[in-house]
């Protein structure tokens, strides 16, 4: 592995994956794993962040994302696959940056304000949350990763990063470098409603989802809105069905003749979707084959995480010393 560029990126584990998961940032992981030497965190303490009050379900859940990511093609041969607490030094690389990290930042992330409206059902004014960005700051300069496969709603955090990053080279000397984020055509993927695709806006196609659940939210999924009945013409830019063809979709020619009969309101939205969901079933037919391979292999699950740690705390041990070194704590 040595020589080779280091990334890494991690998922919060509230619950199953879906489809936004997927386009907006699996697909890269699974490119770039032959390339570098990749990093893949299921982040329990950041979900911890939002569900403290009710964690009994951090751990199933850490078990589901293990799951969707090997359907989807996370190689465990090729990838560090593990769980962010069982690799101590995510939390030790928080707290020396904790110091560093002036408040206004964190208060002035747009993310911030956005989790607090959102999630109003959550009591989230702790001192852990206003400091999210601070831990996921920690888990990619742990790994000295060059660049952080994300989706577009990772943006401002990985911007907080940068700042991170700088602020604490400028202290005490030059030992991480500035990542750059890595987006996907896809990197935000609209759900059900047109918004965001999000576990917590209910809006999403799971990637475990049968076939026949997505298609019953798909029939009813948001199109155009001007495209009130079957003979007005839509306009496929503003619908969000249309995002998801293009995801799942590589037939130009067939997507060129939906855009032509959208706009023409020579083809339906019904058709449109049934067009979709050929593509769909295509795409998840070996997801779904692998996911289900590693379903109750409790044994192999568990060697996937214990080796994909070991490998991680050898690099995390590592900057760590750098880290003592640099600041100049007392050996
Ligand atoms: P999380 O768990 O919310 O999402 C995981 C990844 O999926 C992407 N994503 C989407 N992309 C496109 N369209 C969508 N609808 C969609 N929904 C989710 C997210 O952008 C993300 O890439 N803070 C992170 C987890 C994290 C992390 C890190 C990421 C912790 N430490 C270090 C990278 C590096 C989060 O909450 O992602």
């Amino acid at each position: 592995m040595d020589g080779k560029k280091k990334i890494f990126s991690g998922m919060r584990p509230t619950g199953k994956l879906h489809y936004g998961h997927m386009a907006g940032a699996l697909i890269n992981w699974v490119k770039l794993q032959n390339e570098y030497d990749c990093y893949f965190g299921i982040v329990d303490w950041h979900a911890l962040m939002s569900d403290y009050a009710d964690s009994s379900k951090v751990a199933a859940n850490c078990q589901e994302i293990l799951l969707d990511w090997l359907a989807v093609g996370v190689d465990p041969n090729k990838a560090a696959i593990f769980i962010q607490s069982h690799v101590k030094q995510h939390a030790e690389l928080h707290l020396a940056l904790s110091m560093i990290t002036p408040l206004g930042w964190l208060e002035r992330c747009p993310t911030y304000k956005d989790q607090i409206l959102n999630l109003q059902n959550k009591d989230l004014s702790t001192y852990a949350f206003l400091g999210y960005p601070v831990l996921m700051a920690a888990d990619i300069m742990l790994y000295k990763s060059f660049a952080v496969p994300v989706g577009e709603d990772q943006g401002p955090h990985l911007e907080l990063t940068r700042e991170i990053v700088r602020r604490f080279n400028n202290f005490y000397g030059d030992l991480f470098p500035e990542p750059e984020t890595l987006l996907t055509p896809s990197a935000k993927m609209p759900g059900l409603d047109g918004r965001k695709m999000s576990k917590s806006y209910g809006n999403a196609l799971e990637i475990a989802d049968d076939m026949e659940t997505v298609w019953n939210k798909l029939r009813t999924m948001t199109t155009d809105p001007a495209r009130y009945r079957r003979t007005d013409p839509g306009t496929p830019e503003k619908c969000p069905v249309w995002d998801i063809h293009k995801f799942f979709n590589k037939d130009e020619a067939e997507l060129a003749e939906i855009h032509a009969g959208c706009t023409s309101a020579g083809i339906g939205c019904v058709d449109c979707k049934k067009k979709l969901m050929v593509h769909v079933e295509a795409m998840m037919g070996p997801i779904h084959d692998r996911r289900k391979r590693y379903e109750g292999d409790d044994k192999a699950l568990r060697e996937i995480l214990e080796s994909g740690a070991a490998r991680a705390r050898k690099i995390a041990e590592q900057t760590m010393d750098e880290v003592y070194a640099a600041i100049g704590l007392l050996k």
